[in-house]
């Protein structure tokens, strides 16, 4: 596909997927799981583009979701009720109330107190919420420390002690009942050991409560598959689901992934403008009109997208950093990596940015959020229009008169 057409045709900043690879994907999951009852929640964190959504539904997907904003997208979008997940390390009591309404599928517990709360929420609607508990197994999923989640220091999940009392009391409360157990270790994994060493120690403790009568009927494996952004090696869906069916042994739950990067960061890429260049003493800087409130994994996680001049006469490299309007020194798309010399105009393309790229973008600096377009059996959709100046401001009321 011809990205600098795109560019011109929809304008910058500009997020771009490819649904034939979001398709593949998905499948490709599907497909690692085959034979065995599995259910892919696709994580709408990752990108919750309502078309994605539509897309992946019609393909059979469910939803993990963390607000009550992304259960109402996820039923929007056509996906079953009975396929949605409803976690979170902070649910309010109305968005609980909600999506025991809605009737979804589970609430993922993050405390026992939050337990309890449920447990108020069902009897007040006189009804049995159906609940997993996330269990923090303890284990370092050796990622970045912003998006690690399996130990004990982070916020997420219990302690197995902790949720055996968890299940104890769910068993004998008559507003809830254990369907699953949960847990999620980080994000952007590259390394199967502590995935499988988590599987494993959590299979044990499924173990442990079907023997005390609890009729658990599904393991949620959570996310965090990595991706390739600058050559990683990356797992194999078919070992990865090997390795979970293994810890599993003569077991055969049905297995929930909540997949996110791993079926939508490979399909995006991120499309900026040229607007000058510039250099302080022998620093040579390029500056662009997409900005870390479009994409702000670089400027959060030192993350690297890596970009590509979309140009056919390229002259001779130097070193430079790519760098948006905004007024922060973080402010950047890449850093210290070699350019030709750019026009303005030139259209630079960022690669592996469908995964938490326009889903993290804000509105910093009152800048436009962009649009996004998807390429489906070669054509062209836009799919999200592009703000407007008075999108920005429609919430805001003035107080003086
Ligand atoms: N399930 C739970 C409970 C999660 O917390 C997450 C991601 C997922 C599933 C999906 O994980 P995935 O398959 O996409 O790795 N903003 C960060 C990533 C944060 C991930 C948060 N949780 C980034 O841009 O790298």
């Amino acid at each position: 596909m011809d990205f600098a057409s795109l560019a011109r045709a929809y304008g910058t900043p500009l997020y771009v997927y490819d649904f034939d690879r979001l398709r593949e994907n998905f499948l490709n999951f599907r497909q690692a799981f085959s034979g065995r009852k599995s259910l892919i929640c696709y994580a709408l964190k990752a990108n919750s583009n309502l078309s994605i959504l539509k897309f992946l539904a019609s393909l059979g997907a469910g939803a993990d979701c963390v607000s009550i904003g992304e259960v109402r997208r996820a039923l929007l979008a056509g996906i079953e009720r009975y396929k949605i997940i409803f976690s979170g390390v902070g649910k309010r009591d109305d968005e609980i109330e909600e999506a025991l309404r809605e009737g979804v599928l589970f609430i993922n517990l993050e405390s026992f107190q939050e337990m309890q709360r449920v447990e108020k929420i069902a009897q007040d609607l006189k009804l049995i919420a159906r609940v997993s508990v996330r269990v923090n197994p303890n284990i370092d999923a050796k990622t970045h420390p912003y998006i690690s989640t399996g130990l004990h220091e982070n916020k997420f999940g219990v302690e197995i002690e902790q949720a055996k009392e968890m299940y104890l009391y769910i068993k004998n409360s008559p507003f809830l009942e254990a369907v699953g157990i949960h847990f999620h270790i980080g994000s952007q994994i590259c390394d199967l050991d502590p995935i499988l060493q988590a599987s494993q120690k959590i299979a044990q403790l499924y173990r442990s409560l079907l023997a005390l009568g609890l009729e658990i009927k599904f393991f949620d494996v959570g996310g965090g598959i990595g991706i390739s952004y600058q050559e990683e090696q990356i797992i194999s869906l078919y070992d990865y689901a090997q390795g979970i069916l293994a810890s599993l042994g003569e077991n055969e739950p049905t297995i929930i992934c909540e997949a996110g990067r791993r079926i939508v960061g490979d399909c995006g890429v991120f499309l900026t403008q040229v607007i000058g260049e510039k250099k302080n003493g022998d620093k040579r800087f390029v500056i662009v009109d997409g900005a870390m409130n479009d994409l702000m994994r670089p400027s959060l996680y030192g993350a690297i997208h890596q970009p590509t001049l979309l140009k056919d006469q390229q002259g001779e490299q130097s070193r430079c950093d790519i760098v948006g309007p905004i007024c922060e020194s973080g402010d950047y798309l890449a850093k210290d990596i070699l350019l030709p010399s750019t026009q303005a105009g030139d259209i630079i393309a960022f690669a592996n940015a469908g995964a938490y790229g326009m889903s993290m973008s804000s509105q910093y600096n009152s800048r436009l959020r962009a649009a996004e377009v998807a390429i489906s059996q070669g054509e062209v959709f836009l799919v999200k229009s592009r703000e407007k100046f008075e999108d920005l401001i429609q919430k805001e009321v003035e107080c003086l008169k």
